[in-house]
């Protein structure tokens, strides 16, 4: 087969798991990822440097990345494991440590998250989207001086529950000022899924008339109303090659009023490879995860691929 390839970011072990009230066992969030590592993905968002006062779920993310470090996952291919990282206190988590002995390497990547809309961005972040801007520079600055690259997210790319639509002219602003501070990405986050083929449209080609390079952006899609995965049509249709997604279809963002979860990776394969695309992902053993993961934690399966493929 020779279509072009899509880069797949599995955010599971993150957004997906961020969201569940009950806390996650240190030992099944590893073996998440470590099935993730086998399944011939190449990026899987391992985690969140974020006050463990708000988002309980993610405070083990330092023992996460140690581990990763001590023991990098057996995989058939590199993978690279991205943690979430709001400000420069979540950036020391990221660093390699010359202290406590032994001295450890750190994260390879982080993402900082921003977001469209004001509304979000105080609840988020506590903050205004001009003041989150001011405290990424730091991070920024100093994760490159670290050769730690950094991706950056854009919230509530279509409408926001707190501040209504988003006009497109304000995702294209905070999209440039990102990949102006140093993002070598930014991710377009649908956080509520209330996007449709029309919306997303509009917004990418906001985007691209608006100067931002196509191959400098991801889609990421949650599946709240069942779009996801006609939305990301859309994305490729338009040139997006990057796209985010979680195994099961798990997840969720604590702060946005009725999100759930991400397109689940099984879906967007089968699509993917369906419509003649390569990913390197193996679909049954995805699958496998996915079924393995919803089971570990008690959720239905929010793949429709996976357990159809499993039941044959
Ligand atoms: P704040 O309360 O304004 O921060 O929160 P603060 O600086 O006043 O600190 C409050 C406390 O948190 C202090 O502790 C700090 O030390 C601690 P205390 O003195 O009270 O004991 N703290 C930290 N601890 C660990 N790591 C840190 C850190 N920072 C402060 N990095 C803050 C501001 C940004 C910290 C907070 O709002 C926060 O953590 N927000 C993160 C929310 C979050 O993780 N949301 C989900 C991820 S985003 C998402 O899901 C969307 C996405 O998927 C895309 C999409 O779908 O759209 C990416
Ligand atoms: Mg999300």
């Amino acid at each position: 087969d020779n279509g072009e390839f899509v880069k797949i970011v599995e955010v599971g072990p993150r957004d997906g798991l961020q969201n569940e009230k009950a806390i996650v066992p240190l030992h099944t969030k590893i073996s998440l990822i470590e099935r993730l590592s086998t399944t011939g993905l190449t990026v899987i968002e391992a985690g969140s440097f974020v006050a463990p006062k708000w988002v309980p779920q993610m405070a083990d993310s330092t023992s996460i990345l140690s581990h990763l470090l001590r023991s990098p996952p057996p995989a058939p291919q590199p993978v690279t494991y991205p943690f979430l990282v709001p400000n420069l206190k979540g950036l020391e988590s990221a660093l390699p440590r010359t202290t406590p002995p032994p001295p450890s390497a750190g994260a390879s990547e982080i993402a900082i998250f921003a977001s469209a809309s004001e509304g979000f961005s105080l609840k988020n972040l506590n903050c205004s989207i001009d003041t989150s801007f001011e405290r990424f520079a730091p991070v920024v600055q100093k994760a490159l001086e670290n050769n730690i690259k950094v991706r950056g997210y854009v919230s509530m790319v279509i409408s926001c529950p707190y501040s209504g639509d988003t006009p497109p002219e304000k995702v294209v602003q905070v999209t440039k000022r990102l990949l102006d501070m140093g993002c070598y990405e930014v991710s377009l986050g649908d956080t509520t899924g209330v996007g449709n083929p029309y919306t997303i449209d509009v917004l990418m080609k906001a985007l691209i008339d608006g100067g931002v390079p196509v191959d400098k952006l991801a889609c990421h899609f949650h599946d709240t109303y069942g779009q996801a995965i006609v939305n990301c049509m859309v994305g490729l249709a338009n040139g997006v090659r990057v796209f985010d997604s979680s195994v099961a279809g798990l997840g969720g963002c604590p702060y946005a009023k009725g999100a759930t979860g991400n397109v689940a990776t099984e879906d967007l394969v089968y699509f993917l490879h369906s419509v003649g695309m390569k990913t390197g992902v193996d679909l049954e053993k995805v699958s496998e995860v996915g079924a393995w993961i919803s089971d570990a934690i008690g959720r239905k399966n929010n793949s429709k691929v996976g357990p159809a493929l499993l039941a044959k």
